[in-house]
């Protein structure tokens, strides 16, 4: 048995919101309060809580977003035209449309609406395709958390085998080319596997760094990892129990069955999902920033 060390987001979430009093303190003398519109199609329940925690972070750091309600059956030309009303609005820095949008509407038309300068998720084609070359982007927030939370506890990927569960546009597909990539954070030698890989354990036994992003309440188990291994969990569920909540949060992960095995892990709640809302505040600051000069 070895002591797995619990890679908490708090504590970093707290280390990048202490560092971004310093440059929102700035902005804000100047006259200038970082701002972001947020978008809510619809009244999916997951997407509904998560709105709410960003707001309630830009919030309490004294920024400004304004979430924007819109009835499940808005038309996907509706929701373009509204965005495209927010892009000529200055007072906002960043647009944010929460996913995933009613199935009358197609994803990749309306991020493709948003202007790539305000598209503080990172999901444009522009921005994906700026990362992809190794180029100054927005890093959508997930990955970017990922790399955070890695790089805070000195834990280095340069030469690792890093196994990735799940090709998501919004987390699989792009923390695989930011942690293969040539550079500080990267340097790994990266797995990609997804719903249509055979033989699944045969690949993340094999991982020194196992990022899990497949959506799937407590899928991974001890078997499937090797001894030592870091363990990152993107998942988030609400699971019914019969204690007094009625529910309990969990990851991807069974936590309790990898305890023991792997060296270190990221904890569900208060780990990767405390970093994404970190990174969208890092984004929409960045942004503030770029529009400000
Ligand atoms: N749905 C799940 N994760 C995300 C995210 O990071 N951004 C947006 N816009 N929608 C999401």
């Amino acid at each position: 048995m070895i002591d797995t060390r619990l890679l908490s987001g708090r504590d970093v979430s707290q280390a990048v919101y202490t560092a971004l009093h310093h440059q929102i303190r700035s902005l804000k003398s100047k006259g200038i309060t970082p701002s972001l519109a947020v978008i809510l199609v619809g009244d999916d329940p997951s997407s509904k809580v998560y709105v709410k925690s960003k707001s309630r972070q830009f919030e309490k750091m004294g920024l400004r977003s304004e979430t924007i309600l819109l009835p499940e059956a808005t038309s996907e030309a509706g929701l373009i035209s509204f965005i495209e009303e927010l892009n000529q609005d200055s007072t906002f820095h960043g647009v944010l449309v929460q996913l995933p949008l009613p199935r009358q509407i197609r994803s990749e038309k309306v991020i493709r609406a948003i202007a790539p300068k305000k598209d503080v998720d990172g999901f444009h084609p522009e921005n994906l395709g700026l990362l992809t070359t190794g180029q100054s982007c927005f890093i959508p927030c997930t990955p970017k958390g990922i790399l955070k939370i890695l790089s805070h506890f000195n834990i280095s990927t340069k030469g690792q085998h890093i196994v990735v569960l799940g090709r998501s546009n919004i987390v699989g597909r792009p923390i695989s080319i930011l942690l293969s990539s040539k550079n500080n954070n990267g340097n790994g030698t990266v797995t990609l596997c997804h719903s249509g890989t055979s033989d699944l354990k045969t690949y993340t036994r094999q991982a020194d760094i196992l990022i899990v992003a497949l959506g799937v309440p407590k899928m991974i188990t001890r078997s499937f990892i090797k001894k030592g291994a870091v363990i990152v969990d993107v998942g988030i569920h609400r699971l019914p129990n019969n204690f007094e909540k009625g529910y309990e949060i969990v990851g991807d992960v069974d936590q309790q069955s990898v305890e023991g095995k792997a060296s270190a892990i990221t904890p569900v709640p208060g780990g990767v999902g405390l970093m994404t809302i970190a990174m969208l505040v890092e984004n929409t600051v960045e942004a503030a920033e770029i529009q400000s000069h």
